[in-house]
């Protein structure tokens, strides 16, 4: 096997004659430096980096690309300089963050991983798509694929969790759902799988620590993500941030040209993370901002991203002779490629007049509910006090985040968003709509170090944040919630995290519920009332105590505008969750990372050594990889291999069975792992090989296939240096979860 495993060249090309020809005619007539500004994305707003006015740099041809600006005026004013005045008239290609909607918020995508189902995704991205490209939107910075396996990373949020299978699935769907069948689709726009590669893996999960991955992590866990996007055909790719194994994602050239160009064929083009040309020299790899433009170049790096680096230097680097004028060429061809094939030759402007319509179509909502709902996981349920039923009288819906749109809405909104979700609280009261449904938020969560975000935002829009309550004010804020508590019957606990306490620049070093959540909520347990947790989050939470004490929790994860109905409709057995987890749930932020595809030690699970992994408490997951519940129960059996032994190469059917055991229908997620027991490296002790969300009536038995071939069977090996199918035997197991204990077995021949 070589080392280009899983990207067959199926990925759409960017190039055939036609376009190539048009983008050497475009190269002919235009100058050193519009070339350079082909490779230039500059800011949108004014005054936010110092400099000209963007005006101006797009009107001598200075820029190919603005970002962080939503404003379709302003882009079609931009645009007409770029059009009309710039020397070759080449159309500017305006970006934006749009990574969970732009106006119709959907789930994060970390919650929409939570669905297991790459229709939601798919679906949730092409209506982001249509309101973003309505707006004037042609390119989001999204998906963000990056695997994590820490959720002490902020960041964990915007991705598919920790797992490379799921984690490709759901990546494949976004890039569907953003660019349609082909670049330049209509109502669509280009994607950008982001952050090249292992921004996941910062040490300690300190957001921009630097990384270090050997190589078999990096192609058999962080890559896969990527390839599928490739595969999926996403026009463009963003490095990361950070210092991979010393180097600069931004400047390393293994990743940007051995591994994506040579390897991966891709045609596309790779923008940097913001400024992080610049910041080449602030992380001590580059001597100044004209190595720093060099080396990015050199390493083929084609846009940079607002720090204007190559704008400065790019011209004379050519000039001085340190980088050949064909070398810039082969940068701007497939900006200029995707410009053509997006359209923007022909239609360079938004037509103004039909945003407002597209913004308010309800069937927008109706999708962001169902999202919603479906990526909601259920984590317990004692003595099936879920689903409430509907005609209680007397409800409390207690905690900061029941009625907060923000939380529920989530971190990663575009510019100038106005928050305007259906809160938990909201969405009960519709729910009920003759109950005595009473609300206290009890004292508020706030990060101990404001977010640089927040404090940007705050410069931008002139109005600061409201001061933090005094500890009089929390107390009696607590009180209040626990008296209005204790007037109820049942009550909902809405607990969790604030949209800025997860995203970029927001790790936390404790995974527990923030500030005197967990207090609040044993003083309303202690009440005696049936209690229900909802958690709203952007990551893992180590809810030990309520894992223990709270009869039914649910994760809601920031379900976005239609969550707190998806909350009510759940809550209250109109739908019945069916969600599973994309990430293991540790019971301390110091157990992290932790996984479930590790390698077997030489005391595994089981063994009398294993418990001693830490002395001070157990060292297993809270909750598992691909756990979930449901109001109805499953039975898995007739777990079978269509031959028990298959030569290197061939493929493997696997079949199982699934039935609704209980008396509600219901989904399943039916869950393929597989491991290798030995071969040429050590293998994970389980790896997920397949999925498959099912709906099951009452006492139905559904059939799931799985295919098992080299693909799936196959890795990227230390000992040999490539790609490899090992002769061996493999354990299979299926499943709701990731600790399934159906078993089969699978033995590979040479
Ligand atoms: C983030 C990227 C984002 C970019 C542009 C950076 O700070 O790391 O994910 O796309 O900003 O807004």
């Amino acid at each position: 096997m070589n080392n280009s495993h899983n990207v067959e060249t199926n990925a759409p090309r960017l190039f055939d004659a036609d376009i190539a020809a048009q983008v050497e005619k475009l190269l002919e007539r235009m100058s050193l430096e519009e070339k350079i500004g082909q490779l230039t994305q500059i800011g949108g707003i004014s005054g936010f980096v110092p400099g000209p006015e963007p005006e101006e740099i797009v009107r001598r041809g200075g820029a190919g690309s603005v970002l962080w600006l939503n404003d379709p005026k302003r882009f079609n004013a931009l645009q007409k300089i770029a059009v009309e005045e710039s020397p070759s008239k080449i159309p500017l290609l305006f970006a934006l963050d749009v990574i969970h909607g732009y106006r119709t918020i959907f789930p994060t995508p970390l919650a929409m991983a939570a669905s297991w189902d790459p229709d939601v995704p798919e679906r949730a991205q092409a209506i982001a798509a249509r309101e973003a490209r309505a707006a004037g939107i042609h390119w989001t910075f999204a998906p963000m694929i990056d695997i994590a396996r820490d959720a002490r990373w902020g960041r964990i949020v915007e991705g598919a969790g920790e797992d490379p299978y799921l984690g490709a699935a759901m990546a494949a769907a976004q890039v569907r759902g953003f660019q349609g069948e082909s670049l330049g689709a209509p109502d669509r726009m280009l994607a950008c799988a982001k952050h090249f590669a292992g921004y996941g893996a910062a040490d300690g999960g300190r957001d921009y620590d630097p990384v270090y991955l050997p190589e078999t992590l990096l192609r058999n866990v962080y890559f896969p993500p990527f390839q599928a996007a490739l595969k999926a055909g996403v026009g463009t790719f963003m490095s990361a941030y950070m210092d991979l194994n010393n180097v600069p994602a931004s400047a390393n050239r293994w990743l940007l040209h051995d591994v994506l160009r040579e390897e991966w064929g891709f045609e596309g083009f790779v923008v940097s993370d913001a400024f992080a040309v610049a910041n080449l020299v602030t992380q001590g790899f580059a001597y100044n901002a004209r190595d720093a433009a060099l080396r990015a170049l050199r390493a083929g790096l084609n846009m940079d991203m607002a720090s204007a680096t190559y704008l400065q230097h790019g011209a004379e680097l050519v000039r001085s002779g340190a980088i050949a004028e064909a070398d810039i060429d082969a940068l701007v061809r497939p900006i200029l490629a995707i410009k053509i094939r997006m359209g923007l030759f022909e239609n360079p402007y938004v037509d103004e007049s039909r945003l407002e319509e597209i913004l308010s179509r309800p069937e927008h909502r109706e999708e962001a509910r169902r999202a919603a709902q479906r990526c909601m996981v259920l984590l317990r349920n004692e003595g099936n006090l879920l689903p409430l039923s509907k005609s209680l009288q007397n409800v409390a819906v207690i905690g900061p985040v029941a009625d907060s749109m923000e939380a529920l809405e989530g971190p990663w909104l575009v510019f100038g968003h106005q928050p305007a979700a259906v809160t938990i609280l909201q969405g009960i009261r519709e729910k009920l709509p003759h109950a005595h449904v009473t609300h206290a938020s009890g004292p508020e969560i706030r990060r101990d170090y404001p977010s640089p975000f927040d404090a940007l935002m705050e410069t931008f829009s002139g109005a600061p944040r409201p001061a933090p309550q005094t500890p009089e004010e929390a107390e009696a804020a607590f009180q209040a919630a626990v008296e209005t508590a204790r007037n109820a019957d049942v009550v909902i606990m809405a607990l969790g995290e604030t949209a800025n306490m997860s995203g970029e620049a927001a790790s936390r070093a404790s995974l527990d519920l923030p500030g005197r959540q967990e207090e609040l909520l044993k003083a309303v347990v202690a009440l005696g009332k049936p209690v229900a947790l909802v958690l709203v989050n952007g990551r893992p939470l180590s809810i030990n105590w309520a894992a223990e004490h709270v009869p039914a929790i649910l994760e809601a994860w920031h379900p976005g505008s239609e969550g707190g109905r998806a909350v009510a409709d759940v809550l209250f057995g109109d739908v019945n969750p069916g969600g599973k987890l994309p990430v293991t749930f540790p019971r301390a932020g110091s157990h992290e990372p932790l996984y479930y595809a590790r390698n077997i030690t030489h005391a595994p699970e089981g063994s009398r050594m294993y418990s001693a992994r830490y002395w001070d408490g157990p060292p297993t997951p809270l909750f598992p990889f691909g756990y979930g519940l449901s109001y109805t129960t499953f039975a898995f059996d007739n777990l079978t291999v269509n031959k028990p032994e298959i030569k290197v190469g061939e493929v493997a059917i696997v079949t199982v069975n699934v039935t609704n055991t209980g008396s509600v229908a219901g989904d399943e997620v039916v869950q393929l792992y597989i491991h290798q027991r030995a071969g040429s490296d050590s293998r994970p002790m389980r790896e997920l090989k397949g999925f498959k969300r099912v709906t099951l009536e009452p006492g139905e038995t559904k059939t799931v296939t799985f295919h098992l071939g080299p693909d799936e069977l196959g890795y990227w090996s230390t000992s040999a240096g490539e790609w490899v199918q090992d002769a061996a035997t493999f354990d299979l197991w299926a499943g709701g979860d990731s600790q399934a204990s159906l078993h089969a077995e699978l033995r590979v021949m040479e």
